[in-house]
């Protein structure tokens, strides 16, 4: 089963004329590049992390066989695909998609390696992406996380990501995250 899902997602991306129209298009971006000043684009949102009800959007994929008796659930692993939204209330605007996957990689104290790329899906950034990776820490908020890069009209960027939490019900692991993004792209 996995294995025919990773065989047919490698085909269909060689059967697609990829090489070809990406060259010719970079083409001018490539050019203008020489001459490009950066710029810094400032975002918030708000994400929307959903482990039990209706609608979840993230779910546990993996753990050790001794992470049950580890107090920070070393080697836990989920994957999410959280939708992000302009102010906390999840009926509100939608803006993107946080999709990535979190552990738990610190034996010590409570912390989440946090690999996530954000695909927007508005306004002059619809189909563009940021990809961050780092440490959400739970003992010391806020936890602050570089962008690594990205596509669209945040290729080549840098920057990094402040991620608070909004609110975070208890009973049901459902939390709201707010993320506020510096990114320096041309
Ligand atoms: C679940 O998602 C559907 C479709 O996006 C939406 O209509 C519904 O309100 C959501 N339910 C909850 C409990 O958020
Ligand atoms: C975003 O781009 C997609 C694909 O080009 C398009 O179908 C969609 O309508 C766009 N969404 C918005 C809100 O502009
Ligand atoms: C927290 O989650 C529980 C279980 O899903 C739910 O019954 C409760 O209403 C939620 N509390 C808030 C404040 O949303």
């Amino acid at each position: 089963m996995a294995k025919l899902a990773v065989l047919l997602l490698f085909s269909l991306a060689m059967a697609m004329p990829l090489v070809h129209s990406i060259v010719e298009d970079d083409d001018e971006w490539f050019q203008n590049l020489h001459y490009a000043k950066h710029k810094v684009t400032r975002l918030h949102f708000y994400l929307h992390d959903t482990l039990s009800g209706k609608n979840i959007s993230a779910v546990q994929v993996a753990q050790a066989s001794t992470t049950k008796k580890s107090l920070t659930f070393f080697g836990l692993v989920f994957i999410f695909d959280d939708p992000l939204t302009e102010s906390p209330e999840p009926t509100s605007r939608p803006v993107g998609r946080a999709q990535g996957l979190y552990g738990s990689a610190d034996q010590q104290e409570l912390a989440l390696l946090l690999a996530i790329n954000f695909v927007f899906t508005t306004g002059k950034f619809n189909g563009s992406s940021l990809t961050i990776l780092g440490t959400n820490s739970a003992l010391h908020p806020p936890s602050e996380m570089p962008i690594i890069g990205g596509t669209g009209v945040f290729r080549l960027a840098r920057g990094f990501v402040i991620a608070k939490a909004h609110s975070l019900n208890v009973t049901s692991s459902n939390g709201i995250l707010k993320y506020s993004v510096v990114a320096i792209h041309y």
